[in-house]
């Protein structure tokens, strides 16, 4: 094999470029502090072709065993990022980092999964799936899809169900926003939310008023602000909110559980928090970006520098993020994307005379454990145990591959990482492994760092080398039904019961 592949930034030996692994496929991790979402403890882990076998003190083995030395260090199970974009036609172009490149990024940072939105070709989900089966025939970790709804009709209706019961899809995004594009309408949310409850997958919405958004582009344009603080300025937090509480509504009158996908702003987490203290089944997800910056890059007089900073719903002014943070520590909001979406400053220029051309996207796939980490870990502000749950194991149960992923149990798959909390961390566009030239998080610096990232039980990055190729990856299928749809149909049976007595009423009188 030639060593085609090895454009994305990636250092890896010409030996793995022919679709083998070194490694061999049994393996022991000895002595680290093994951590789950549940529970921390000092303890070896033995894997045999990809699946934990056994996790206690003192595992004895065989000599054709790869050993990793843990000791002094955290074994955990690899991240899962819910909410990347690789190789996404959008806004005139297509992402910079495809299933290779993002996938080699994500691996050196420790995510051993995503899952990818695959968008409908003319409105087809069938064929939408397809073209995405085949551009992530190249990729080299775990991957899974959502479905992006875009159109309403009976075929879309059908399609639907060919991929929660063929094709182990168990989610579907609305965009309230991007009018003329994605956007739908409010009555085509209603029947996607129907459908989805039907077939037990979990909506999901991108939460912004995508009519008001025009509007306030509009405003931009007509005020002479072109520049990408426009973009901000033209979508506040208000047109958030908003959409966050129209989505959430709705699902509570259809009565199906809700995803609010890359939650930026105190008015969307507020609407989040106010439906889950009402025993609304709606799961919040932050991204790294709102996490842990804020709007002043937008501000940048220079172009390049201020236009990397867009995407959608924008980054918030200071405030927000610690707002977030804090949400995401008492769990009301649960877990943590990216939204990675990576345009190069080439693709970002078209922007340059009018913030709307900008193509909407900022990088975070091998960041997002690290700066996870680092924010929330090392400030004090989550245990370790949490760390776990809001990078991988919730993710795992929101989407029904868990315990499968998302553990280290016996029986598990062996997606582990083994982190080093007295190391050190420093992102730069320079070094990265994404195909971008650009970073947003250029020049951060923290404590902890992941040293080997494990995928199905071979060491997939170790020493700054990518050891798999591409093609080695999986596609991981998500059956429907999860936990968040326990309980749906007593609550429909106690509406329906509610309505009987006054009906029954009216007919005897
Ligand atoms: O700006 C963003 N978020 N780009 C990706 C598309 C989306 O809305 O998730
Ligand atoms: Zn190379
Ligand atoms: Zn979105
Ligand atoms: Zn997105």
């Amino acid at each position: 094999q030639s060593n085609q592949f090895c454009d994305a930034g990636v250092k890896y030996s010409e030996s793995t470029c022919g679709f083998s692994s070194t490694s061999s496929s049994k393996l022991l991790i000895k002595g680290g502090t093994v951590v789950n979402a549940h529970n921390q403890e000092v303890s070896d882990v033995y894997v045999e072709d990809g699946i934990i076998v056994a996790v206690r003190p003192n595992i004895k083995v065989d000599e054709d065993v790869t050993l990793l030395d843990a000791t002094g260090k955290y074994v955990m199970p690899g991240g899962i990022d819910p909410h990347t974009h690789l190789a996404m036609e959008f806004m005139g172009t297509e992402t910079i980092d495809d299933f290779f490149s993002g996938q080699a990024a994500a691996l050196a940072g420790g995510t051993t999964m995503h899952i990818d939105f695959v968008i409908p070709v003319n409105g087809s989900l069938v064929a939408g799936f397809e073209a995405y089966k085949s551009k992530a025939k190249k990729s080299c970790m775990n991957y899974g899809f959502h479905m992006a709804i875009t159109k309403w009709d009976e075929s879309v209706s059908r399609e639907m169900e060919i991929m929660v019961k063929e094709k182990g899809i168990n989610s579907f995004k609305f965009f309230m926003a991007y009018k003329g594009s994605l956007m739908i309408s409010d009555e085509l949310l209603l029947q996607g939310f129907k459908r989805c409850k039907s077939l037990g997958a979990l909506a999901m919405v991108h939460a912004e008023n995508g009519d008001a958004v025009f509007e306030g582009q509009n405003r931009m344009i007509d005020l002479g602000i072109t520049g990408p603080e426009g973009h901000a300025l033209s979508r506040p937090p208000v047109l958030e909110g908003e959409a966050t509480a129209r989505a959430i509504r709705l699902a509570k009158f259809v009565n199906t559980p809700l995803y609010v996908v890359h939650v930026m702003s105190i008015d969307a987490m507020e609407e989040i928090s106010k439906a889950r203290k009402s025993g609304q089944k709606v799961v919040g997800e932050p991204v790294v970006s709102g996490l842990v910056l804020n709007d002043s890059g937008l501000w940048n007089p220079d172009f390049i520098t201020a236009a990397k900073y867009v995407m959608s719903p924008p980054i918030r002014e200071a405030g927000h993020d610690k707002a977030l943070q804090a949400a995401l520590s008492t769990g009301v909001l649960q877990l943590v994307g990216t939204d990675h979406c990576t345009f190069n400053s080439t693709q970002k220029s078209f922007g340059i005379d009018d913030f709307r051309k900008i193509p909407n996207g900022v990088n975070g796939i091998e960041e997002r454990m690290h700066l996870v980490w680092d924010t929330m870990v090392e400030s004090g502000q989550i245990s370790v145990t949490d760390f776990v749950r809001i990078t991988s194991t919730e993710c795992a149960r929101v989407f029904n591959i868990y315990p499968r992923k998302g553990a280290i149990l016996v029986g598990s798959d062996a997606d582990i990482i083994i982190f080093n909390p007295n190391s050190s961390f420093e992102v730069s566009a320079r070094t990265h492994h994404s195909r971008t030239d650009t970073n947003v998080y250029d020049g951060r610096k923290g404590k902890g760092k992941v040293e080997v990232t494990i995928v199905r039980g071979r060491v997939a990055w170790q020493d700054d080398e990518l050891k798999v190729a591409p093609g080695s990856g999986k596609y991981i299928e998500m059956p429907p039904f999860s936990y968040l749809f326990d309980g749906i149909d007593k609550a429909d049976a106690k509406y329906l019961s509610s309505l009987q007595a006054p009906v029954k009423r009216f007919s005897a009188s």
